[in-house]
């Protein structure tokens, strides 16, 4: 580490602009006509109308409400997993007083059987069981078409969660749930520092024949975690009957959301988050506002709660977890984030302990990116990275990984804007399976017009945000609209030098985490064949770079000195 800064104080190789490669922009149209696809070039709304998953068995409830569905393993740490499944139907209630305790199935088989060879499940581990419900009161009076009935409350099934404890790390166990005979497996993480780690990214996933495609393929990859970044079952914008309603969110500020869709993406999750330890964060549409006026209710109870917060003293909306040679912070913009919030507190002590000669990787996930070039949430979180950016650099978060926009989009190193060797590479991955964004902000070349409003034809460029902060709900509430350091607009005038390949399809990304110094980013398309990324990228860690040293109160301050100085130099 001492090489490190003496080399640094030579040469401060931060202010060196990375090597920037010629962006590239795949366009949906040419991702269609690739593959022959009869997908018109874009769609409105979700790709689950156009492609549901009607009578595909996996989505559908087992006949024996009994049986275990929604099997989810949640990684704790490299020698524990939380595993969480349902039983027993869930029930809907209209007209009169409704169910607010889950049915009786499945009761009495709180408990999970494992080993580590499949034919000798000796361990037990029992469960304690949770559930919740979710309650409406829509007025007939505002008449909204598709909800004909004045209250429809949901109570969940019953959802079991049992502790396995004291595992061995990166070791395959085979366990059985409650009665039921199946075996399933899942594989441990590897243990804290150890490469080779590679990790598997699914965000915005839905309920189409997309998402259960991005679902397999991500599967063939063997990852060995999981992040599930926001964006589940699009509960909230689906009325009772399953149709499309966010217009009577948007118009009459009803609140619904059909909670049968959490369900189902639950099974359809299960073949790969049943076998891969899971790490989650919330996104916008988990919000699901309540009539006592809570948030995150069913969120909250399927995921976050099961998530290994308490060990960092964070939250589930914002914790950290060391796994392999990861340090993953998990950020929220939903929840208050600026100086002197919690949140940020937080971020400060937990990004100031890492132990770069123990994790040498920083890797951050938070729903909504900054980093992005698409029309759709375009610039939405400035406010989020005006407040949080300046620690991610100063603590030299290496990656930064993102849904919320639906399409892949690849940034080069990149701090405030500009290209910066020792920045962060942010990747946005929100086509895990909803319908697709495909128009980009800056070139009147690319656009379809297809939401003429949301341009300024004097400018050719998208207007700023005016999104009602309810929706957007950035904590705070606030929208920043920040100029472009080039083009000194609202957006840039072409694909800016920081965006380094962005394109409009479905699939994923993985990292694999190679050694200290070097991470493998690959991009999956559904639309390609199986195991072949579209493209294979190098993510380096440059020791040079005096964030990316182990820390010590020395280093601090020299790195507060330096980056001042660094900071007053590129702006
Ligand atoms: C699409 O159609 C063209 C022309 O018929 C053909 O050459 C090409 O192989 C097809 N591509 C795929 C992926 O089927
Ligand atoms: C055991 O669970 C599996 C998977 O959930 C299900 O298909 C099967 O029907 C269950 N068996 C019984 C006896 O309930
Ligand atoms: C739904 O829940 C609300 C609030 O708890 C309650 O007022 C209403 O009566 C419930 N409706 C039914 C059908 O249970
Ligand atoms: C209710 O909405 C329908 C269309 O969705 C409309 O035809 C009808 O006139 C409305 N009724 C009232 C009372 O506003
Ligand atoms: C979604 O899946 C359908 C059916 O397989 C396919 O035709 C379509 O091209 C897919 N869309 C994308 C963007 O991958
Ligand atoms: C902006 O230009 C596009 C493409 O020429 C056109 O379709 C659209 O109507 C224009 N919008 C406005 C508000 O003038
Ligand atoms: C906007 O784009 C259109 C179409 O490419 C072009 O004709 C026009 O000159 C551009 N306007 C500005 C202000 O760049
Ligand atoms: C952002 O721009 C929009 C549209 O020009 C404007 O209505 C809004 O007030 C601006 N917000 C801020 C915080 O400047
Ligand atoms: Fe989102
Ligand atoms: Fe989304």
């Amino acid at each position: 580490m001492a090489v490190a800064v003496e080399v640094f104080l030579l040469v401060a190789a931060c202010t060196l602009a990375a090597t920037i490669a010629q962006p590239t922009t795949v366009r949906f149209a040419d991702v269609s006509k690739m593959y022959n696809s009869s997908q018109p070039e874009a769609y409105a709304g979700f790709a689950e109308l156009m492609y549901p998953l009607t009578g595909v068995a996996a989505a559908q409830p087992p006949a024996n409400p009994e049986a275990p569905q929604q099997v989810l393993v949640t990684y704790q740490a490299p020698d524990e997993v939380m595993i969480t499944w349902f039983t027993g139907k869930p029930q809907t209630t209209s007209g009169s007083a409704g169910a607010k305790v889950p049915g009786a199935e499945g009761r009495g088989e709180n408990v999970v059987s494992y080993g580590s060879s499949r034919g000798s499940l000796k361990k037990q581990a029992t469960a304690s069981t949770d559930y919740y419900t979710q309650d409406y009161n829509i007025s007939p009076a505002l008449n909204i078409s598709g909800i004909s009935d004045a209250q429809y409350n949901y109570t969940s099934g019953l959802m079991h969660c049992a502790r396995l404890r004291n595992l061995k790390p990166n070791t395959r166990y085979y366990y059985t749930l409650g009665t039921n005979r199946t075996v399933r497996s899942f594989k441990t993480a590897p243990s804290v520092s150890r490469f080779p780690f590679k990790l598997g990214h699914l965000a915005d996933i839905a309920i189409s024949v997309n998402s259960t495609e991005t679902i397999r393929k991500l599967g063939l990859e063997e990852p060995d975690l999981v992040l599930l970044n926001g964006d589940f079952a699009y509960a909230n914008i689906f009325d009772f009957n399953g149709a499309l309603g966010y217009s009577a969110i948007l118009t009459k500020g009803v609140l619904f959301s059909q909670q049968s869709r959490w369900d189902t993406l639950g099974r359809i999750l299960e073949p790969l988050v049943s076998r891969v330890p899971t790490l989650a964060s919330q996104g916008n549409h988990e919000m699901e506002l309540q009539l006592d006026g809570s948030m995150f209710k069913s969120w909250l109870t399927r995921y976050g709660s099961n998530l290994p917060y308490a060990k960092s003293r964070g939250t589930p909306f914002y914790y950290s977890a060391n796994v392999g040679p990861m340090h993953l912070v998990v950020l929220s913009p939903y929840v208050d984030f600026v100086t002197g919030t919690p949140q940020y507190d937080w971020l400060v002590r937990d990004l100031s302990s890492v132990d770069r000669a123990v994790t040498p990787w920083v890797v951050a996930m938070w729903h909504a990116p900054w980093y992005h070039t698409l029309v759709s949430h375009f610039k939405e979180l400035e406010c989020h990275r005006l407040a949080v950016e300046p620690l991610l650099y100063k603590y030299g978060v290496n990656i930064a990984l993102h849904g919320h926009v639906h399409a892949y989009e690849r940034s080069a190193k990149v701090y405030n804007y500009l290209p910066d060797g020792c920045g962060t590479t942010y990747i946005t991955a929100g086509n895990s399976g909803v319908g697709l964004n495909t128009e980009f902000a800056d070139s009147a070349s690319l656009t379809r017009f297809s939401r003429a409003s949301s341009y300024d034809n004097s400018t050719n460029c998208t207007r700023p945000l005016t999104t009602s902060a309810l929706l957007v709900y950035v904590a705070g509430g606030k929208i920043c609209n920040t100029t472009d350091p080039v083009s000194g607009k609202y957006c840039p005038n072409s694909q800016p030098t920081w965006s380094a390949y962005r394109e409009a399809a479905h699939g994923f990304v993985t990292l694999d985490f190679e050694s200290p110094t070097r991470a493998v980013l690959k991009y999956f398309r559904n639309l390609a064949a199986d195991r072949q990324p579209i493209e294979t990228v190098p993510i380096t860690r440059d020791l040079s770079c005096p964030n990316q040293a182990r820390k010590s109160r020395a280093m601090e301050r020299q790195m507060r000195a330096v980056h001042s100085s660094v900071h007053s130099e590129s702006l």
